[in-house]
């Protein structure tokens, strides 16, 4: 058995990378550590949370002594570390709050891996800390520039971005003084299920159902590059498994898209799904005063993780929109839930007063 600690494992990406795990890896242990912030949410996980070989600790990544227990109480072999603040409009408007979680913490629990595996007599030897980046650190492109390779020169423009950014120096900083085998990565915006709705997918569906207005940013012409979140999940766990330590490889889809032209496309999909007219959600479309700093484009040449390890997107954005819609659709009540804050009365219950974001 292997025993690996996922941070994070609550929140959008976690939880599905958490599940993925279990489900494909019979042989680990997986020890899901997160804080349970206004993002992290048991719930997710639901389906998977009596596995004997999933285990749950409310722990904050911040807090050394927690992490340092947890560590060697599980004789933790593996991390992969995805617990952050994830929103960049939250870290405009509190950005302490992102320098906090996604440096501050991502230090702490390098150190504290570090502490732990230096002293056993294999030291790093099978060892690995995998950090979760994003493509943001590469800052913004022009619409005709061509996409962010591993070589791109970090550029980060948002509190959020540059925390991330932090982060991933203080990774390599390990790796290059200590030694200890690193991995980062970083991937392109993700869709799917569990994602909190206040990222424009959830959100968009959301407010079609509840005839809501739906904010466009500017003029809606930035440009992101989706991804589905289970093509995430596999990466992680390809690299995981296959990636060479040291190294930084980019995750993308392949699948650049302006925010109007998906907003549009969400709208009609959520539309069809609910039994809707079509262009009966149309005039909920609202452009409203663009985000501060909005980076206009971020796109990935992910050929690096192709050649090297053989991984593509298997999702297409059509089968990709369509099963997210669907999800959502599906699990109204979790919808309800998560914007109505209910979902934290069910940690009270196991777990005492819900952490917000830690001050
Ligand atoms: P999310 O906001 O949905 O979840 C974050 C999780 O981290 C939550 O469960 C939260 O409770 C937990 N957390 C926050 N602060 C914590 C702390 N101090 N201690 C312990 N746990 C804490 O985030 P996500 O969208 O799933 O993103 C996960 C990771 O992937 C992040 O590192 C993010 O930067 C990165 N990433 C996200 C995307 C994307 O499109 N969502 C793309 C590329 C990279
Ligand atoms: O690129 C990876 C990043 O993608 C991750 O690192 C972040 O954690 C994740 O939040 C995401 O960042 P974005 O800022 O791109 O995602 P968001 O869903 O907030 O917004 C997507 C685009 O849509 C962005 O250009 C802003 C715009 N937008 C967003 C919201 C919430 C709107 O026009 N209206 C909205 O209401």
């Amino acid at each position: 058995m292997r025993n690996i600690m996922v941070t994070g494992g609550a929140g959008f990406i976690g939880s599905n990378l958490v599940r993925h795990l279990i489900l494909n890896h019979p042989d680990y242990n997986i020890i899901n550590v997160d804080a349970l912030t206004y993002a992290g949410n048991l719930a997710n996980l639901a389906d998977i949370e009596s596995n004997p070989a999933y285990r749950f600790v409310k722990a904050d990544i911040c807090d050394a002594q927690a992490i340092s227990d947890i560590i060697s109480r599980y004789n933790i072999d593996g991390i992969i570390h995805l617990a952050a603040e994830t929103h960049v409009d939250r870290s405009i408007v509190d950005p302490l709050a992102f320098a906090r979680t996604n440096m501050i913490g991502t230090l702490t629990l390098l150190n504290c891996a570090k502490d732990y595996w230096e002293k056993l007599p294999e030291g790093y030897n099978g060892k690995l800390f995998y950090h979760i980046s994003t493509d943001e650190v590469y800052g913004s492109l022009l619409h005709d520039d061509p996409p962010f390779t591993e070589q791109t020169p970090y550029t980060p423009h948002s509190p959020y971005s540059a925390s991330k950014a932090g982060s991933d120096h203080l990774v390599r900083a390990y790796h290059d003084t200590y030694g200890m085998p690193t991995l980062i990565t970083n991937c392109s915006n993700n869709y799917g299920p569990y994602q909190f709705p206040e990222k424009l997918l959830p959100l968009v569906i959301n407010n079609v159902r509840l005839h809501r207005p739906i904010p466009v940013y500017g003029k809606g012409d930035n440009v992101r590059d989706w991804l589905f979140v289970e093509d995430h999940a596999r990466a992680i766990d390809l690299i995981f498994h296959k990636g060479k330590p040291g190294d930084t490889y980019n995750i993308g889809g392949n699948c650049e898209q302006r925010n109007i032209d998906i907003i549009r496309k969400v709208v009609a999909t959520t539309d069809r799904l609910l039994g809707n007219p079509p262009g009966y959600s149309d005039s909920l479309i609202t452009f409203v005063t663009d985000r501060k700093g909005h980076d206009l484009r971020y796109a990935i040449n992910a050929s690096k993780l192709t050649r090297q390890l053989g991984w593509k997107p298997l999702t297409s954005f059509d089968e990709g929109i369509e099963r997210t819609v669907a999800w959502y659709l599906d699990n109204r009540q979790w919808l309800d839930n998560v914007t109505s804050g209910a979902y934290t009365e069910y940690y009270d219950k196991m777990y005492g007063r819900p952490t917000t974001t830690p001050q």
